[in-house]
């Protein structure tokens, strides 16, 4: 923060007087960050509308969270105090309630989001007034904000290994097929460089409004052009739709797979094992990954949310990125808990998520993942038949040469 911003705060707290004096009223303003026994965390993921059926369970991984630090004592003895909104998956109720939680609340940092146009409208808002928002949906790439920390995977992450073993396995010819926003038009465009180097095709692609549900011209399509493998971005209740019209065409997943970036258990379990059985999905998580964190954190949100309740690729970070912000913000005294502070002690922090150790990278504030290549099964859980070695170091540029970002958030041209 600059001392023009700092000076722009402590006005904006009503510190009329203080123009003289900033030190004296950046101090109070950033001790309101950890008022009393408190420490004030907003909480902004859909609980209705389209990508409600991804985003609660956001919400509820959050919310676990929180209760599991606060049980083990909090944070310098202070609890943290979830303030819960619900942006209904519309991006302008997104960057309004961005605005309530980080001016009215003063939360010290948003956890939140799942589409990318959300995630774009409320940016602005945590770079005006250098909040911190916690971002953990697999996305794009091409971005590198100072005021996000960023666990999800990005494409280095999910596509580099996948799409070359979807040609390996099933061949180059793919469909192409998304929801109508920047996420999907942005992954597919990955996609096509990825093609383009293994002598693929692109036979094609197409767009969805988000919540579409009529998925038979589609199809047609699919039937009319027969590609090796349907590559899909398509997200929230239009993921149910459209394996069960996939499959109600008498389309067969042996011959053209659905691959996907953005189907999980969580669809799954809306949709039924059997419309998803044996397509595929690449992801640093799945539900059945087999490891002692894992256990643990499945068996904690079955008994705190219901025992038929699903974990999934992006419920995983958002969970694991509660214990990132309380590690770091752990690191700081009491009074420095500022999120400009706090974004710095996160930079490098590490912890034992469920799919493997993790790591915020200083070089860009995305985090370090495990990936892994999953094929649904009847039973709504994945069979694991890939999975990276080593964690793989997110790299939000990687498709585009020349570009790259650095901790500052500036996007800098290699050559
Ligand atoms: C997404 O919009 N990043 C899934």
């Amino acid at each position: 923060m600059n001392r023009r911003s700092l000076l722009k705060g402590a006005m904006g707290l009503g510190a009329a007087g203080a123009a003289g004096f900033p030190h004296i009223w950046i101090k109070s303003a950033d001790m309101a960050y950890a008022a009393g026994g408190e420490i004030k965390i907003g909480i902004l993921y859909s609980l209705t509308g389209t990508t409600a059926i991804i985003e609660t369970s956001l919400n509820h991984a959050t919310l676990m969270a929180i209760d599991e630090i606060n049980a083990a004592g909090g944070v310098h003895g202070k609890k943290l105090v979830p303030v819960v909104e619900d942006p209904e998956s519309d991006p302008a109720t997104f960057a309004q309630k961005a605005r309530k939680l980080v001016l009215s609340d003063r939360c010290v940092s948003v956890f939140g989001s799942y589409t990318s146009a959300s995630r774009k409208a409320v940016l602005p808002v945590f770079e005006k007034y250098n909040n911190l928002y916690w971002y953990p949906t697999l996305y794009e790439g091409r971005e590198c904000s100072q005021n996000v920390i960023y666990t999800g995977a990005v494409p280095n992450q999910q596509q580099k290994e996948f799409v070359p073993w979807l040609v390996k396995n099933f061949g180059k010819r793919f469909y192409l097929i998304g929801s109508n926003y920047i996420y999907p038009k942005e992954e597919n465009n990955v996609c096509k460089i990825l093609l383009k180097q293994l002598g693929g095709e692109v036979v094609g692609e197409e767009y969805v409004p988000l919540g579409h549900s009529e998925f038979s011209s589609v199809i047609q399509k699919f039937q009319d052009t027969k590609p090796n493998v349907i590559f899909s971005t398509v997200v929230g209740d239009s993921v149910v739709a459209l394996h069960r019209q996939y499959k109600a065409a008498g389309l067969d997943p042996a011959k053209m797979p659905m691959a996907s970036l953005t189907t999980s258990e969580e669809e799954i379990a809306a949709m039924g094992g059997e419309f998803a059985a044996g397509h595929f999905t690449s992801a640093p998580y799945f539900m059945s990954y087999d490891s002692p964190e894992n256990k643990k954190f499945v068996e904690s949100y079955q008994k705190r949310w219901g025992a038929d309740k699903v974990t999934n690729f992006v419920s995983e970070p958002a969970y694991f990125q509660v214990h990132l912000f309380a590690k770091a913000a752990a690191k700081l005294g009491a009074s420095d808990l500022h999120p400009a502070e706090i974004r710095k002690a996160a930079w490098g922090e590490t912890v034992q998520a469920p799919e493997g150790l993790v790591k915020i990278d200083p070089d860009n504030s995305h985090t370090y993942l495990w990936p892994k290549i999953g094929e649904a099964q009847a039973n709504g859980q994945f069979k694991i038949i890939e999975q990276s070695k080593e964690w793989v170091k997110p790299l939000p540029y990687w498709a585009y040469e020349g570009e790259v970002c650095t901790p500052t958030g500036m996007m800098e041209k290699k050559s």
